[in-house]
């Protein structure tokens, strides 16, 4: 049912060809976009091209691979521009910060037509999820303003204790290098990225390894919109690159959204440990539980759209499902219903859900995932599952899982669905217990009694457990998070402000002259963290 799924260039709609090949030579170090030479590496679009007799790689651009050199030329600028926190953008006030971001998410919004098309070509993402993210983003933007704005309010009063007077103020930490997954290359990367600035650190921006041409139209921006060396930008292979900056210990906080395993190997090249703050999101595995009294078309609505939504490439995704023995039979022949329901076909098509995948290898991966759990008894339950073509896999039902395959346990970040039948739900507990990972859960069912003892033996396993709705990481205001594997650190709107600062408290003991000094600090404006004004 594949064979025809990749477009001839002349049924390719005018409006989402792209008009050139994208050579992107650019890179931004303090305020320069620098121009690199040097060998250049090919991004291929998910989205391959039927040529009538044969489908062809279709590279649609190429971006620079940057050394351990230019890397450290940005790391320094941005050294440079925080200056030991004595730089401009550390000591500015949040009211100037804050029109610094403003400018730039008006010269973004701009830059809407453009990104939306680059995402949809670069990482198949279909049209309204590529719109989403980019609307998405700019909301994340204004709503982390507003918050900031909040906190500072919160923040602008004086404690009286013991006899000490003090006010607390949030501070940044230094250098940051902020990292984003390929999934989600702009919305992901900016919830980092934007609380970082905000809160007056300087950055070190790697875009991801796939989702990188778009940031082309946004360089301009970052270059007029931000002081030299506030925001630095840079592309290349992340050893080469990334591992060069963490050895020298100069970055302060490293953000990343990837695996663990990268994250890992990348801490452990930090010298200084104990100067490194982390805010990782990572690896999951988040189950679905059925339990025999689950709403059956809601919780297979909820799982289809959880497990497969961007052909299941979110770290959110519904990652194994299981299901109580006795409405097993029925569950797998409603999803494998709703699956087949679900349009393939290229990213700016109709309705379309299921898309070719970025990832090099990843269908190939994603077979031997299939030929594993195979061997050890399982079988494809829905039509067309597993079939592939070129970068297109159609998404694969599996069943009966068990804990002989590598599906049990591996993450796949991909449209294979995997279904595991229980017959006492301490089972399932065990597997939550046992797993390496600890994002999210979503439980299906009526029982509030059976739904209560769930959530007490998950309380202590998950970030978030989620009732009779698939998993997923927004609102954005609300806490975002991940145990064992699969994150350090909490981000929302409000706790990425946290993670991206620091506590600083200013106290005196209470008595005439310190009472004096304060309020003459406070009444003259003579410091920019001792105060009392309100930010409107
Ligand atoms: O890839 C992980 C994303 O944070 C998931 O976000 O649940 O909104 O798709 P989402």
């Amino acid at each position: 049912m594949l064979q025809h799924i990749f477009p001839q260039v002349a049924q390719i709609p005018s409006e989402w060809q792209l008009q050139e090949f994208i050579e992107q030579r650019e890179y931004l170090v303090n305020g320069e976009l620098r121009i690199w030479e040097g060998p250049m590496n090919e991004v291929v679009s998910p989205v391959s091209i039927d040529n009538g007799n044969s489908i062809e790689k279709n590279i649609i651009g190429t971006t620079p691979l940057l050394t351990q050199k230019e890397s450290l030329e940005a790391m320094d600028a941005a050294v440079l521009a925080y200056n030991n926190g004595t730089g401009e953008w550390p000591t500015m006030s949040i009211t100037n910060r804050i029109a610094h971001v403003e400018q730039f998410l008006v010269e973004m919004k701009k830059q809407r037509g453009l990104v939306v098309k680059l995402l949809m070509w670069e990482i198949g993402k279909n049209l309204p999820d590529s719109e989403k993210e980019f609307d998405r983003t700019c909301i994340y933007i204004e709503d982390t303003i507003r918050e900031l704005k909040k906190l500072d309010h919160n923040y602008s009063n004086f404690a009286v204790e013991e006899g000490v007077i003090a006010q607390t103020r949030r501070v940044p930490l230094g250098v940051a290098l902020c990292m984003g997954p390929y999934n989600y290359p702009l919305n992901e990367t900016f919830t980092t990225l934007i609380p970082a600035l905000l809160m007056g650190n300087t950055v070190v921006f790697k875009p991801a390894k796939y989702g990188v041409l778009f940031i082309k139209p946004l360089l301009p921006i970052f270059k007029a919109c931000f002081p030299k060396g506030v925001i630095n930008v840079i592309y290349g292979k992340g050893r080469e690159t990334v591992g060069a900056l963490m050895e020298t210990g100069k970055i302060d906080v490293f953000a990343f959204i990837g695996t663990n395993k990268g994250a890992n190997d990348l801490k452990k090249l930090h010298p200084k440990p104990n100067r490194l703050r982390s805010v990782l999101g990572l690896d999951a595995k988040n189950p679905a539980i059925i339990l025999p009294d689950a709403d059956m078309d809601n919780a297979v609505t909820e799982c289809v759209a959880g497990a497969l939504s961007f052909n299941g490439q979110r770290c959110t995704a519904l990652k194994i499902i299981f299901v109580q023995e006795d409405m097993v039979a029925s569950f797998i022949q409603k999803f494998t219903e709703g699956v087949s329901k679900l349009k393939c076909g290229m990213p700016w098509e109709k309705d379309v859900k299921i898309t070719p995948l970025p990832e090099p290898g990843k269908t190939a991966y994603l077979t031997e995932l299939l030929n594993d759990a195979k061997q050890f008894g399982a079988s494809v339950v829905n039509e067309n599952g597993g079939e592939v073509n070129d970068t297109f896999f159609y998404p694969a039902v599996i069943y009966p899982v068990n804990a002989q395959m590598r599906i049990y346990s591996e993450e796949q970040f991909g449209p294979i669905v995997p279904i595991v039948s229980y017959k006492n739900i301490e089972e399932v507990i065990e597997y939550v217990i046992q797993s390496n990972f600890g994002q999210q859960a979503s439980i299906f069912g009526k029982n509030s009694a059976m739904i209560g003892h769930l959530i007490d033996e998950l309380a202590n396993q998950v970030g978030r457990i989620n009732i009779n709705a698939q998993c997923q990481r927004g609102p954005d205001s609300f806490p975002f998070n991940g145990r064992k594997d699969s994150a350090e650190g909490t981000l929302s709107v409000h706790d990425a402000l946290r993670a991206f600062s620091i506590r600083l408290l200013i106290s005196t003991k209470d008595n005439a002259t310190n009472k004096e000094i304060v309020q003459t600090i406070v009444r003259e404006h003579q410091s920019n963290y001792l105060r009392l004004d309100y930010i409107f």
